[in-house]
């Protein structure tokens, strides 16, 4: 499994101690590319836990889609 993930951002995010969760005390970093609240996890990252290996998904809108191609711009 793997995921498109588009970023649009063109420099970091300095994070800071309002980014720390009230009740968690703790920062979650989604790793996974989906969440819309990015680049913090908000548990989006359950919608992968059935993806198969060997396919490359993008999710969009709240929808799953399967890649069919990827084609890199040196190709
Ligand atoms: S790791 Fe991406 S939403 Fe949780």
């Amino acid at each position: 499994m793997a995921r498109e993930v588009r970023h649009t951002a063109t420099g970091p995010l300095k994070l800071d101690e309002d980014d720390v969760d009230p009740e968690k005390g703790d920062v979650a970093i989604c790793r996974c590319g989906i969440s819309e609240e990015y680049p913090f996890c908000d548990g989006s990252h359950n919608a992968t836990t059935d993806e198969d290996e060997g396919v490359v998904y993008r999710y969009e809108d709240g929808e799953r889609y399967v890649v069919e191609e990827i084609v890199y711009a040196d190709e």
